[in-house]
């Protein structure tokens, strides 16, 4: 095992049996975590990112089997934000320091393109990065939003166990995500995308399979999340996805994408009070706090008791394991500037 970490930490590489391996013993997780702290700590810094989390709409056409707001969940109280109080919410988070803003949402095409797009163009305006997380939409639509001055979009693929894929999101097409995600790089988006770990069925090769497609597409952003049931979708009977596994996924991710941005996300600190915390020192960089106002957080329920951030306890405990709150928008790298199409041919 400490070959196999030694060696992802030198080549940023490892094989599907390597990675599954690794997942699969628990003898050296404490020398996984901390390489993978290391790794973090050399090409992402020791700056955290917050980036401020708007659900802006919880209405979605979708019926993942895992997800709290799923079309077919009767229970949700729908609602929408409508644009003033978007950009409200926006100015508020970027007069409070956020330099990022993440438009979250259900799948909901009452928000065309172009909608967005004069949403986005408005909180460009703030000197925010903006990041999208609202689904699947054509080449088209997303380059509307690309246009309007959208940096980043963020779209798990979930799984890329395809026959699973298909079973946790029925009539969803799985090459139809995989062409989103592979159209958002193309359109120069900065492209997030991750995985669900403890799906039923879910293998370590499959695990494997999903960081071996974080390094295919060159994903710049990675959100690792155990699953959590809940109670109204057909997955109430499921158990809580791993949350070492959890990590160890997170860490493998570090390893073999060193200098992306990665999140250590809600679900985490969900399972385990100290969840966010683990994560930030086993390869996480990135803090994504919901400035959603309570009345509409409360309906945004992916999974049950969703973990909020209390920003002076976490600038505490950041300075006591020597991070600090990073005051740039945090593109990939650490950069202040995207990584814009020009700047890849200015390479060539
Ligand atoms: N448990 C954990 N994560 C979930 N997500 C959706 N439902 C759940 C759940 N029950 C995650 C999905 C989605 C992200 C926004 O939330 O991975 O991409």
């Amino acid at each position: 095992m400490r070959d196999l970490i030694e060696k992802a930490v030198s080549t940023s590489r490892l094989t599907r049996d390597e990675i599954a391996a690794v997942l699969g013993d628990n003898s050296c997780n404490q020398e996984l975590f901390a390489a993978a702290d290391r790794v973090r700590k050399q090409f992402a810094g020791d700056e955290v990112h917050l980036r401020a989390l708007i659900e802006f709409s919880n209405f979605c056409r979708c019926n993942c089997l895992y997800c709290g707001i799923r079309a077919g969940n009767n229970l949700v109280e729908r609602y929408r934000l409508n644009r003033e109080q978007i950009i409200s919410l926006a100015k508020k988070a970027s007069a409070s320091g956020y330099k990022t803003i993440v438009l979250q949402s259900g799948e909901d095409i009452y928000f065309t393109a172009e909608a967005l797009a004069e949403i986005v163009a408005e909180i460009k305006k703030l000197d925010v990065a903006v990041t999208l997380s609202i689904g699947e939409r054509s080449y088209e639509e997303y380059k509307i939003l690309k246009d309007a001055g959208a940096d980043r979009f963020l779209l798990r693929i979930e799984t890329t166990d395809k026959s699973l894929y298909e079973k946790m999101h029925p009539k969803a097409s799985f090459e139809n995500r995989k062409r989103c995600l592979y159209d958002l790089k193309k359109l120069g988006f900065e492209t997030g995308t991750g995985c669900l770990v403890g799906l039923l069925e879910q293998t370590y090769e499959s695990l494997a399979d999903d960081i071996l497609f974080f390094k295919e597409l060159d994903a710049d952003m990675i959100g690792i999340g155990p699953l959590i049931p809940h109670e109204h979708t057909p997955l109430k009977d499921c158990s809580a996805g791993d949350l070492t596994l959890a990590l160890k996924v997170l860490a493998l991710t570090r390893l073999l994408l060193p200098d992306i941005n990665i999140p250590a996300t809600t679900a985490m600190e969900t399972l385990h009070p100290e969840g966010r915390m683990m994560a930030l020192q086993s390869g996480a960089n990135v803090v994504m706090p919901n400035v959603t106002l309570d009345e509409y957080k409360s309906k945004y329920e992916i999974y049950p008791d969703k973990a909020n951030v209390n920003y002076g306890e976490l600038s505490e405990k950041l300075r006591q394991i020597g991070r600090t709150i990073s005051e740039k928008k945090g593109f990939r790298g650490n950069s202040d500037r995207p990584l814009t199409l020009n700047s890849v041919t200015d390479l060539e």
